[in-house]
């Protein structure tokens, strides 16, 4: 069995994830981990029993096969950048970078490169995803004729200054939209299909002493296929509550809730499937970040794209960001580039 050499660049709140689902691979070895606090570098890899680095760009004369970036949003794109002109594949944390822009430039690079480029976007990755995905592409729901998506968590001073990067745009790129949100932006795009114009409204209604970025968030999407999406985000609600999509279709409607889905049809029938994986991580973090590993290692072995979130993907939801935020400013519905 073919080992690849890995990396994990920053030893934070997700690091964990990462290297837990590296110690189970059987194709996967963790060699080095990176952190510019020492400590937090230092304990990383007595932790998983490999080496430390501090700065990162020492990792660049190392030979790994597969870098980890689980930085700040600002450090996103100009490492996946370095990383992919040295050949070596790259798994980034969402979002894929700070902005469109950015983004844009990795899948410049790409283009120009042989390695391959993941993002974690493990919920497409939960049970309840996967099996509302299958239902909709069946056709067995008809049509779909529209979807909410609603996030009402709850985030504080406390954790807006337990870390230097969060609240501001250079390093965090936004707020609730960039960081929480954006998981289900994801998944809304991915069930009903591509956007073809939006009107939406951000504001920061209830932390503004404390940050600068966003803290609430809503929009109308208008999808291609004639769907009409509702999507509203906030960090202000006094507790984090499950995450709910729901998607009406001609024949019956799908609702996702937590780690929950309830298909009901037109004949009023109702079958409620409970997907709890289980797993040792923040529920709302969803379980199914070592899928997605696994997924993105297998693909880097087989030398193509199966169903990891590559690059492209990722740069989907930083284009919806971008437009809900110009439609804000303009105060008019803004049509995406390609429409
Ligand atoms: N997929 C998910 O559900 C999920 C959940 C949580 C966090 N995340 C994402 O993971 C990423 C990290 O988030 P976090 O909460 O772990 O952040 P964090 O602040 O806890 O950790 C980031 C780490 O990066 C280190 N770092 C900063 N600059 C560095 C540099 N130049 N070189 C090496 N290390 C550096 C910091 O010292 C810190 O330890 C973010 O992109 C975040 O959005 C994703």
């Amino acid at each position: 069995m073919k080992k690849l050499k890995s990396a994990i660049i920053g030893c934070g709140n997700i690091y964990k994830v990462h290297a837990d689902a590296l110690q189970e691979l059987e194709n996967a070895e963790l060699k080095y981990v990176v952190d510019i606090r020492e400590k937090r570098a230092r304990n990383a890899a007595e932790g998983y029993n490999c080496d430390y680095i501090i700065e990162y760009e020492e990792l660049l004369d190392k030979k790994i096969d597969v870098v980890h970036i689980c930085t700040p949003h600002f450090l996103h794109s100009p490492m996946a950048v370095k990383f992919l002109e040295a050949g070596v594949n790259v798994l980034v944390e969402k979002p894929l970078a700070l902005n469109y822009k950015e983004g844009n430039k990795i899948i410049e690079t790409l283009s120009k490169s042989q390695t391959k480029l993941g993002v974690c976007f493990q919920n497409r990755f939960n049970n309840n995803n996967q099996q509302a995905k299958n239902i909709l592409e069946s056709g067995r729901l008809g049509k779909i004729k529209g979807i909410k998506g609603f996030v009402t968590w709850h985030r504080d001073q406390e954790y807006y200054l337990k870390d230097d990067w969060k609240g501001y745009y250079k390093t965090e790129g936004g707020g609730v939209l960039i960081n929480q949100a954006i998981h289900t932006l994801d998944l809304m795009q991915w069930f009903v299909g591509p956007v073809k114009a939006i009107k939406g409204n951000v504001d920061t209604r209830v932390l503004n002493e404390i940050i600068e970025v966003e803290d609430t968030a809503e929009a109308t999407l208008y999808f291609e296929n004639g769907a009409v999406g509702i999507f509203y985000a906030t960090n202000t609600f006094s507790q984090n509550s499950p995450v709910e999509i729901v998607i009406d279709c001609g024949k019956g409607s799908l609702r996702l809730f937590d780690d929950q889905l309830l298909i009901t049809d037109n004949k009023e029938s109702k079958s409620i499937i409970n997907t709890t994986s289980g797993g040792k991580y923040k529920s709302y973090w969803g379980n199914s970040h070592y899928k997605l590993i696994k997924t993105f290692y297998q693909d880097i072995i087989a030398g193509y794209y199966t169903e990891t979130v590559n690059a492209t993907e990722g740069l989907k939801t930083l284009e919806l960001i971008q437009y809900i935020n110009q439609s804000a400013i303009n105060q008019k519905k803004c049509y995406l580039s390609n429409n």
